[in-house]
C-alpha cells in the first residue's frame, strides 16, 4: 500500500498503535531549559512510538503541530517502502536501486491539485523568523530544517539531484565566535550543508560546477513529504540519475510532482512546506552549535547562503524536527538502510558470494558472505571485498572507516559474532589491511580537517574475519555450537523450571 504523502504514512503508524499525541509541555526554546535532545534520548532508547507534539513552550509557530520520532526503528523505516522486516526491506532497496528498469518517471500535475500551494507567500512578504517553525535540540546554537529534501539541477546537464539535507535558520541562533546574524539572514536566508568545497555530495557538485561556470543555482526544499521520497532522497543514487524516479521503483507507480513558482525546479505535490529559493553567488557564513551523527557537536560550520524566494504550504501544514547524537536518534535507521541498500546493491553486481551489508549506528560496515573457507572463490577473497567496498560508486562505501568481512555462520546483526570472528579468525598482521589514504567521512572528528573545516582524507581499516582456507590452513578447526534444535527442544523440556 504506497503511501500519497506523509499523513497517509502517519496515519498507518497511529492505525498500527505506533503515533501517539503528546498534550504535555516541552520546551523547544534554545537554552537550558530546552528538553527536546532528552525526550529524543527517551523515545529511542526505548524504541518508543512516534510522537505528535501539540503543546510546545516557545514556539514560534504553535499552528504548525511537530511530529518527532517518526523513522525511530528498522521496522518504521521498512514501513515507508511498505515493508515490515528490515532484511527484506533492505534487499527491496538494493535490488530495484540496481535495477533502473524497474523505476518510473514522475508525474507532473497541475498546481490547483498541489496540497502544498495552498498559502503562497511571496518574495517580499517572506519573514523566516515567523514563518518558518522553530525548534531547538540540547546544545545546538540553532535551529535546523531537518525533514526537507533538496532540488537542484546540474548547471552543466540539466539533470536533476534530490537530496535530504539540512539547513540552517538564523532567527534567534547564537553565532559561535560572538559575531551576530543580520536582520536580513534571519528573515530572508538559509544556509545549506552542502559540503562543496572539496564536493561530498551530489548537491556540493552541482554548487561546485555552479561556482565555476559564473551561474546560479536554483534551489527548492520540500518539507515532509511521501515518505518514499525521503528513502530515495537519503540514498546515494548514482550522480546524474534521478531519485524521483528512484522513488518510482519503490513506490511501484510515478511520484507526483509540482512546478515551483518562482525556480525551474519540481518538487512533490503533497509536501507540508516548499522553499524555493537561489544559492547567493559568493555569501557563506560560519554557523554552530550543530550536533552530528557520530556524536559530538561541531563548534564550527562554514557553508553557503540561500536567498529565499518563496514559501508554500498546506494550510495546516505540520513540521519535522530532529536531532542526531550518540546514537539512537530518530533517523538513525532512515539514513542507514539507504547505505545499506546502496553498498549491497553496488556490491552484489561484483560479487555474487555478498549475502548482506549491515551498518552499525555507529557506522562500521559489516559485509557477510555466503561462502567461506575453500568454497571462498579464491584465497584472500575477503580482502577483495574490503577493497571493493572502499571502491564503491558512492561517497558512503568510499568513506567506510571501518569494514569487517564475514563468513555465514557469522550474524552481522550481532557484535558479539562479529567479535567471536575476529577473535577466532584474524591475524592481525596478515589479516587486517591499513588503507592510509582514504576518504574520510566529513564528520569524523578523528581526522585531519581541510581547508573548509571539515575532513577530506582520513585511514581506513579493514578486517578479513573470513576462514583463512586455504590462506593458512587445510583444513579449520569445527566450530563448537549446539544446533538450534536442540536447543529449542531443551527449552521445551525445562518450561516452567527455568
Ligand atoms: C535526516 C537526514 C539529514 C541528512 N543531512 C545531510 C546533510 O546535511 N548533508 C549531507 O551531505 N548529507 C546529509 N544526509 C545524508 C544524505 O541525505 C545522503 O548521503 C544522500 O545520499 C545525499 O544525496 P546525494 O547522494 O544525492 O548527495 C542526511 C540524511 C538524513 C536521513
Amino acid at each position: 500500500m504506497p503511501f500519497k504523502d506523509m499523513r497517509e504514512f502517519l496515519a498507518h503508524l497511529d492505525s498500527q498503535g505506533q503515533l501517539k499525541q503528546v498534550d504535555v509541555e516541552l520546551n523547544c526554546e534554545i537554552g537550558e531549559e530546552n528538553e527536546m535532545q532528552a525526550l529524543m534520548r527517551l523515545v529511542c532508547e526505548q524504541d518508543g512510538p512516534a510522537l505528535m507534539l501539540n503543546n510546545l513552550k516557545g514556539y514560534n509557530t504553535p499552528q504548525h503541530p511537530v511530529m518527532f520520532n517518526v523513522f525511530g526503528t528498522r521496522e518504521r523505516t521498512a514501513m515507508t517502502i511498505d515493508e515490515i522486516e528490515p532484511l527484506t526491506a533492505k534487499l527491496k532497496h538494493a535490488n530495484i536501486l540496481g535495477d533502473a528498469s524497474k523505476w518510473h518517471e514522475p508525474k507532473i500535475i497541475d498546481a490547483a491539485n498541489a496540497p502544498c500551494k495552498e498559502v503562497v507567500i511571496e518574495e517580499a512578504d517572506i519573514d523566516l523568523s515567523k514563518q518558518l517553525p522553530l525548534v531547538w535540540f540540547g546544545k545546538e546554537q540553532a535551529s535546523y530544517i531537518t525533514g526537507g529534501v533538496v532540488v537542484t539541477k546540474d548547471p552543466e546537464t540539466g539533470e536533476r539531484n534530490v537530496g535530504w539535507y539540512r539547513l540552517t535558520q538564523f532567527t534567534g541562533a547564537e553565532h559561535p565566535t560572538g559575531g551576530s546574524y543580520t536582520e536580513e539572514e534571519q528573515k530572508k536566508q538559509l544556509s545549506v550543508f552542502c559540503f562543496w568545497n572539496p564536493p561530498m555530495s551530489h548537491i556540493g557538485l552541482h554548487l561546485a560546477k555552479a561556482k565555476a561556470m559564473g551561474k546560479p543555482l536554483e534551489i527548492a526544499i520540500a518539507c515532509q513529504v511521501d515518505p518514499v521520497i525521503h528513502m530515495a532522497a537519503a540514498t546515494g543514487v548514482p550522480f546524474g540519475a534521478d531519485e524521483y524516479n528512484f522513488a518510482g521503483g519503490l513506490k511501484g507507480e510515478p511520484v507526483e510532482l509540482v512546478k515551483c513558482n518562482t525556480v525551474d525546479l519540481e518538487v512533490p505535490a503533497g509536501a507540508e512546506f516548499v522553499i524555493e529559493g537561489v544559492f547567493h553567488p559568493d555569501a557563506e557564513q560560519t554557523i554552530g552549535r550543530h550536533s552530528n551523527p557520530v556524536g559530538y557537536y561541531d563548534a564550527i560550520q562554514v557553508f553557503p547562503m540561500v536567498d529565499v524566494k518563496c514559501i508554500t504550504h498546506r494550510n495546516d501544514a505540520q513540521w519535522y524536527a530532529t536531532m542526531e547524537m550518540v546514537p539512537p536518534f530518530d533517523h538513525n535507521y532512515i539514513a542507514l538502510l539507504p547505505v545499506e541498500g546502496e553498498v549491497l546493491s553496488d556490491l552484489q553486481r561484483k560479487a555474487p558470494e555478498v549475502q548482506d551489508v549491515v551498518v552499525t549506528p555507529n557506522m562500521t560496515y559489516v559485509v557477510q558472505l555466503n561462502v567461506d573457507g575453500a568454497r571462498k572463490p579464491h584465497a584472500e577473497f575477503g580482502k577483495y571485498i574490503l577493497h571493493a567496498v572502499w571502491g564503491s560508486a558512492g561517497r558512503w562505501g568510499r568513506t567506510a572507516k571501518i569494514v569487517i568481512v564475514v563468513g555465514p555462520d557469522v550474524d552481522p546483526y550481532d557484535m558479539d559474532s562479529i567479535e567471536w570472528a575476529i577473535a577466532t579468525r584474524v591475524m592481525p598482521a596478515t589479516d587486517i589491511i591499513i588503507n592510509e589514504s582514504g576518504q574520510a567521512f566529513v564528520l569524523d572528528p578523528s581526522a585531519p580537517k581541510g581547508h573548509h573545516g571539515f575532513p577530506v582524507t582520513g585511514s581506513q581499516m579493514g578486517i578479513d574475519a573470513t576462514i583463512k582456507v586455504p590462506e593458512r590452513f587445510a583444513e579449520y578447526q569445527e566450530v563448537s555450537f549446539p544446533p538450534q534444535e536442540k536447543v529449542d527442544q531443551v527449552a521445551v523440556k525445562l518450561k516452567g523450571i527455568l
